[in-house]
């Protein structure tokens, strides 16, 4: 099995990778790639970790031999958001380093998975595909944007508020990646029931949370080690599924006749990704609300990332 993390020098990168280098099964390969040039360093530093993965550093002129040969490629990087932007202030610089990133990736590894964690996610995953489709490569089951944190931050939130063993708390989150385009489905929570009251301010503390480690690191970044682990979960995840285990988990994919071309849904991964995308069941009148008011700003987002590549 080989991981590239492109992007690996950054806040997440640096994270992500630490748990993928103590995490991925023996006899796995980290490839570390960014174009910053503490990334050799990064790699060093890995290295002195006693487990059976082994990890090797890639600077800027060597995005080919990171992705060669790799089974998987999670893509944390480009800029985070500072105090006062939100998430589609990234677009403008991010969609271009993730267009350059997926023309590698076509021209190095055209099977493998790719986990888009670069924000706008709600376009940067369009962008990806968009470019695997020119090239004739793409596979609409290979491409994920990693909405995984929205999920964990879930699982802690309510485990806080109810008093809950954390890992009982499962939560559903569906929909896109920015603001009032996750929609946590709350009433699918086993074992809980949560107020009207509760649901109007956990809906949106959740589909907010990444502004308040924002606003909290005081314009040092966003979040990097919630995200870390968020990723890292979700790469984890990926992997049971190429070794044949058949794992559910939740992600921003491609889905036909859906609510908008690309929704996060839960979804069986197996050996080729996506092997099968599940329904998300019954909504409250509330998400069901909460879904039709979001789905003009997801679109638009979509849209956007389309346009970037065929604009
Ligand atoms: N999906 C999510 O839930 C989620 C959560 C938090 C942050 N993010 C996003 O993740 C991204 C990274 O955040 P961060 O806090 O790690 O930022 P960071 O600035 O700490 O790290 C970004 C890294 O990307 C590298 N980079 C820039 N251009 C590159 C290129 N062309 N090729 C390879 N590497 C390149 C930089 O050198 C840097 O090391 C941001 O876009 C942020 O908005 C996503």
């Amino acid at each position: 099995m080989k991981v590239a993390v492109l992007g690996a020098a950054g806040g997440i990168g640096q994270a992500l990778s630490l748990l993928l280098k103590t995490q991925l099964p023996a006899g796995s390969d980290l490839a570390l790639y960014d174009v910053a040039p503490v990334v050799p360093g990064v790699a060093v530093d890995l290295s002195h970790i006693p487990t059976a993965v082994t990890v090797k550093g890639y600077g800027a002129d060597d995005l080919s031999a990171a992705l060669t040969g790799a089974d998987i490629v999670i893509i944390p990087a480009g800029m985070p958001r500072k105090p006062g932007m939100d998430r589609a202030d990234l677009f403008n610089v991010n969609a271009g380093i993730i267009k350059t990133l997926a023309e590698g990736i076509v021209a190095n590894c055209p099977k493998a998975l790719v986990g888009v964690i670069t924000n706008p996610v709600n376009g940067t995953v369009p962008i990806v595909a968009e470019v695997f489709k020119k090239a004739g490569t793409y596979e609409a089951n290979r491409v994920f944007g990693v909405t995984t944190l929205d999920v964990i931050r879930s699982e802690a939130f309510i485990a806080e508020l109810k008093g809950l063993n954390v890992s009982d708390v499962k939560v559903p989150v569906i929909g896109g990646h920015s603001g009032t385009t996750i929609l946590p489905l709350l009433s699918q929570v086993e074992g809980v029931t949560f107020s009207d009251d509760e649901v109007a301010s956990l809906t949106p503390r959740i589909q907010n949370a990444g502004t308040e480690v924002v606003n909290a690191k005081a314009g040092g970044g966003s979040a990097t080690l919630s995200m870390g682990a968020a990723a890292a979960r979700f790469t984890l995840s990926l992997v049971k599924g190429l070794k044949g285990e058949s794992v559910v988990d939740y992600a921003y994919v491609s889905v036909e006749n859906g609510d908008a071309a690309y929704f996060a849904h839960p979804v069986r991964l197996g050996k080729n990704g996506v092997e099968e995308i599940l329904p998300y069941g019954d909504l409250s009148a509330f998400e069901q609300q909460a879904k039709e008011d979001m789905l003009a700003t997801l679109n638009k987002d979509i849209q956007e990332g389309i346009d970037f590549i065929n604009g």
